[in-house]
């Protein structure tokens, strides 16, 4: 068949399966660790979600998502980030009715109709990441430090944190105008996208990789110049917390993320060995978007991993199984107490497979192609003295047991060498 994956879509397969797994269980552990909890949201949303919610001036809802007709006549899109959905789901729930504070997590694909390359793709995944409820600079020192604590647990090197603020409505009313006054300057050297968007957006320009419009904004004002009394206490506040914490930081003041719903604290995480797509995680504070979705004015802030990306930098896993493959070398009585042993051994919760109908040579094979690091053989002399002999397939050492002790001496092996692996 000549039908291939989706271009920007890949396969994960069972080689790469343990990584995943790595992440996932780490991002369990230390989200645990900061009260936070899981929330899964459907991939498909009303599309006018994501233009309320990301905003309408951005390539995420401009160019970017998979949006489609449903036979209702309803326009649906595939998710392209986790907060607008979490929130939907948030309010829809009223969850924050019952605990005005709430700390989610979720994991799962996300969709953007980007350019593929490496650590870019049109299917991703992302660890997403919510804290709603709180207001002050505390909690989002403590969301920048939990992605850092993440970043660190997964063994990540080379990474380096930026941080901004874009300030509130007020003060960014200010520093729009500034913006835009400067911009208009450079008129002719920005790319059609931003000359448009310069006027209700200019914000968007500070963001855009088209080359001229970087070397348009060199020179433009910064955003910290011109932030009100309260959000300037409070991005001093998050910095000197994030100090406390122990977080190294760089301020970075043309930091302003793709997304349009971002108020005051920004970041974004990067790490060495990735090239152009650098970021592992971003995110920021949101005081308005609960309210703009239809809930209660509750400030919120958070972050999202790409997960393809913490990949690439994962050293590989061990992806061996834990298990015994039993082995049958004789007559139809060998093969029936072979199978009665794989049984066994999988009620007491140990992965066993079996080809006892191949040859002796075969089964061997495929016992060493298993991954597991045992196999139980069971031969006509073992048949009648009711013994079990377990080969070390990396050693070749063997041992006979009875029949009767072989499950729990295979267990009893397996466990020494999972406690000699760590
Ligand atoms: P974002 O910066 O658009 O933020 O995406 C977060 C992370 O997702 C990026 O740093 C990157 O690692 C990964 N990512 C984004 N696009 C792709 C892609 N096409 N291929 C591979 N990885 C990608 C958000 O999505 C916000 N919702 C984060 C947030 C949560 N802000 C507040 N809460």
């Amino acid at each position: 068949m000549d039908v291939k994956a989706i271009r920007g879509m890949s396969d994960i397969l069972p080689g790469d399966v343990p990584k995943w797994r790595f992440v996932e269980e780490t991002v369990r552990k230390v989200f645990g660790l900061y009260g936070f909890v899981e929330l899964r949201t459907p991939v498909l949303e009303r599309t006018e979600l994501f233009l309320r919610g990301i905003g309408n001036e951005t390539d995420v809802v401009e160019k970017q998502m998979y949006t489609f007709t449903d036979k209702s006549g309803s326009s649906l899109s595939l998710r392209p980030e986790a907060t607008a959905s979490v929130l939907r789901a948030v309010i829809e729930h009223g969850l924050l009715s019952e605990d005005p504070i709430r700390k989610i997590f979720s994991m799962g694909p996300m969709f953007r109709y980007e350019r593929p390359q490496k650590g870019r793709y049109r299917q991703f995944h992302q660890i997403n990441a919510e804290r709603l409820g709180e207001g002050g600079p505390f909690s989002d020192a403590e969301t920048l430090q939990m992605a850092y604590a993440l970043a660190s647990a997964l063994g990540l090197k080379g990474l380096a944190m930026e941080v901004n603020s874009l300030g509130c409505e007020t003060c960014r009313e200010e520093f729009k105008k500034a913006l835009q006054a400067y911009l208009s300057k450079q008129a002719d050297r920005l790319c059609a996208d931003c000359a448009r968007r310069m006027a209700t957006n200019p914000l968007r320009v500070l963001d855009c990789k088209v080359v001229s419009c970087k070397q348009a904004a060199e020179g433009a004002p910064v955003i910290e110049d011109y932030l009100c009394e309260e959000c300037r206490d409070h991005y001093d506040q998050v910095l000197s917390y994030l100090k406390s914490f122990g977080v190294p930081y760089a301020k970075n003041p043309s930091l302003v993320r793709g997304l349009d719903y971002y108020t005051r604290t920004t970041f974004e995480i990067t790490a060495k060995g990735l090239g152009s797509q650098n970021a592992i995680a971003g995110g920021g504070r949101y005081d308005n978007l609960v309210k703009v979705l239809g809930g209660p004015d509750a400030p919120g802030i958070g972050f999202a991993f790409g997960v393809e990306r913490v990949i690439l930098l994962l050293e590989e896993r061990d992806a061996r199984e834990e298990g015994c493959f039993v082995v049958a070398q004789g007559d139809e009585r060998v093969k029936t107490a072979a199978v009665g042993l794989l049984s066994e051994l999988r009620s007491a919760g140990i992965p066993a497979q079996a080809v006892p109908e191949k040859s002796f040579k075969a089964q061997m094979r495929r016992a060493g192609k298993s991954g597991y690091p045992f196999c139980a053989i069971i031969g006509q002399d073992e048949l009648e003295k009711s013994l079990v002999t377990v080969k070390d397939l990396e050693t070749s050492s063997q041992v006979q047991v009875p029949h009767t002790e072989a499950r729990e001496k295979i267990r009893t092996l397996l466990k020494d060498r999972k406690g000699e692996s760590r």
